[in-house]
């Protein structure tokens, strides 16, 4: 470990730094059979989501269902463009989807699937970052905690009980939005 140069005071390296953990919780479950009502009905209809999935490219098919507080459910699926970056991933098309058509609806929880004719996919599939940071504005947005599943169909499922969880260190600048 390196300290700072201005840490040497007298000959003496005086080490500021401290190690901190960060530890998060979360549940598995060994398949769908064994997850209560409402969260089985999200995982199955991000599996009917999979379905609209607009992939040729990568031939992944990704799919969301998002639940919200109204008790209405939306969903979403990975929609790829040859342009490559101009394509977007289910989880955000969902999102904003739920951004423009119910702006002031919470957000309960999300549950995300994948599948692909390629190769088995054998443990759940995690949101990749971009999406990780869209979740984690809605969940600041709304102050309430968005649960995520991670349903593998083939595999184990996670349950994480909010987007902080899976991003702590997320971009936060309260002073941008002045
Ligand atoms: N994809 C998602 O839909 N969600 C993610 O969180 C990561 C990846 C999509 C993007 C692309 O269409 C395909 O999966 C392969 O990367």
């Amino acid at each position: 470990m390196f300290a700072p140069l201005n840490n040497l005071i007298g000959g003496l390296i005086i080490i500021k730094m401290k190690s901190l953990d960060l530890k998060i919780s979360f549940e598995q479950y060994d398949n769908i059979g064994e997850l209560n009502e409402t969260d089985r009905m999200l995982c199955e209809l991000a599996e009917q989501a999979l379905k609209t999935s607009y992939s040729p490219y990568s031939k992944f098919r990704v799919g969301t269902a998002i639940r919200l507080a109204s008790g209405e459910t939306v969903l979403g699926s990975n929609q790829e463009n040859l342009a490559y970056p101009s394509g977007l991933c289910a989880e955000r098309v969902a999102l904003f989807s739920i951004g423009t058509n119910y702006p002031d609806t919470v957000i309960e929880s999300m549950a995300i699937t994948a599948q692909t004719d390629n190769f088995e996919i054998l443990k759940p599939v995690t949101s990749c970052g971009g999406c990780l940071q869209v979740m984690a504005e809605f969940e600041r947005k709304q102050a309430k905690p968005i649960e995520v599943i991670f349903y593998c169909l083939n595999g184990i499922i996670l349950k994480v009980p909010d987007v902080n969880s899976l991003l702590p260190f997320s971009f936060v600048e309260d002073r941008l939005e002045r």
